[in-house]
């Protein structure tokens, strides 16, 4: 059936009508904003790559939680700023520690705020690889499994709803799903960075969270950009494993991974939108090239109309605000 029978200007013509035929729609009970905690007092200090966006040290916390809070944003994510650093990591799963010392005071102060936590050694590793080395080049994935599974009952004990693990060691799923199940958390969720790609777009991440390897890359854990098929095995196996949620990582270079797995795969599904892609919307819109408000919106519903569900980003303050003015 063609023009001129069919005529698809006809259901643009207004507002209203485009409002009727619309496909997807952002809302604010999508979005998860990334919080970098650090020791200290009297910490908000914006993170010059991530403009708008601020370590904070715990007594300040509240003043970020509160506006969250009141912009009906339904969860969090921690990142943490350890106060030491060694060759296993150990301060990811020191109690004492920024990130689980922000899931007591987020389960104490605002109960209802969902807490992600993100589950990796590189932050906490004086090399800044995501585990143990071997050789001192190479990550020893079956060593480094039992040292991510304390991390993330560290974090289910300090309180946290989600644990989140980004190292993409194999079998990571099942050793932290096996821990937690041992240690009374059984009813702690996995949201699995499954299909998390060794991409350029994390460099102003790695610059706020001081964890960029000091030698070497990630080629060797995170996935190759160049494929598609690989990305559906990894999620799989994260579903088989125990995953209550997975996640595509980047998200704007990787939309079609995004649909696939949707296709593909009946879980929830979260999209990261990453430091990088951030930091360019942040950089063209100080320059005055492109229109941020319009710009964000339509690449979050892009992640929609992909198949995500959840959004991870930087953008989550500045986007509730702007849907709660439409
Ligand atoms: C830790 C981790 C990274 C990101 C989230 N968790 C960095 C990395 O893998 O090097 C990146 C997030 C972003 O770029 O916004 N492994
Ligand atoms: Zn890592």
């Amino acid at each position: 059936m063609g023009f001129p029978i069919y005529r698809p200007r006809r259901t643009r013509a207004t507002e209203n009508l485009r409002s009727m035929i619309r496909e997807n729609k952002l809302s604010v009970e999508d979005l998860i904003y990334p919080l970098f905690v650090v020791p200290g007092k009297n910490v908000k200090h914006e993170i010059e790559s991530l403009p708008g966006n601020y370590h904070w040290s715990l007594d300040r916390l509240p003043e970020v939680l509160d506006e969250i809070t009141e912009l009906k944003i339904p969860a969090v994510i921690l990142f943490g700023i350890p106060s030491y650093k060694n060759a296993t990591g150990s301060s990811a799963w020191d109690m004492e520690e920024p990130v689980q010392q922000a899931c007591m005071l987020i389960k104490e102060k605002y109960p209802d705020l969902v807490i992600v936590t993100d589950v990796c050694l590189c932050e906490y590793t004086e090399h800044g690889h995501c585990g143990v080395l071997e050789n001192g080049c190479t990550v020893n994935n079956d060593a480094t499994l039992p040292l991510l599974a304390k991390v993330a009952v560290s974090h289910a004990k300090a309180g946290a709803d989600i644990i989140a693990p980004s190292n993409m060691m194999d079998g990571y799923v099942q050793a932290i799903r096996a821990a937690l199940d041992e240690n009374g958390f059984s009813h702690v969720a996995i949201m699995a960075y499954s299909a998390k790609y060794a991409s350029s777009y994390y460099g102003p991440f790695r610059a706020a969270a001081d964890s960029a390897p000091s030698a070497g890359d990630r080629k060797g854990y995170q996935m190759d950009p160049a494929n598609s098929d690989e990305a559906l095995r990894e999620v799989a196996l994260d579903i088989e494993e125990g995953a209550d949620i997975v996640m595509v990582k980047p998200a704007l270079a990787f939309m079609d991974i995004v649909r696939r797995v949707k296709d593909t795969f009946n879980r929830p599904l979260c999209v990261y939108n990453v430091s990088g892609e951030y930091a360019m919307v942040k950089a063209a819109a100080e320059k005055g090239w492109i229109d941020e408000k319009r710009i964000v919106m339509e690449t979050l519903t892009g992640f929609k109309r992909a198949g995500a569900k959840m959004i991870i980003t930087y953008h989550a303050l500045d986007a509730a605000r702007w849907l709660r003015e439409e």
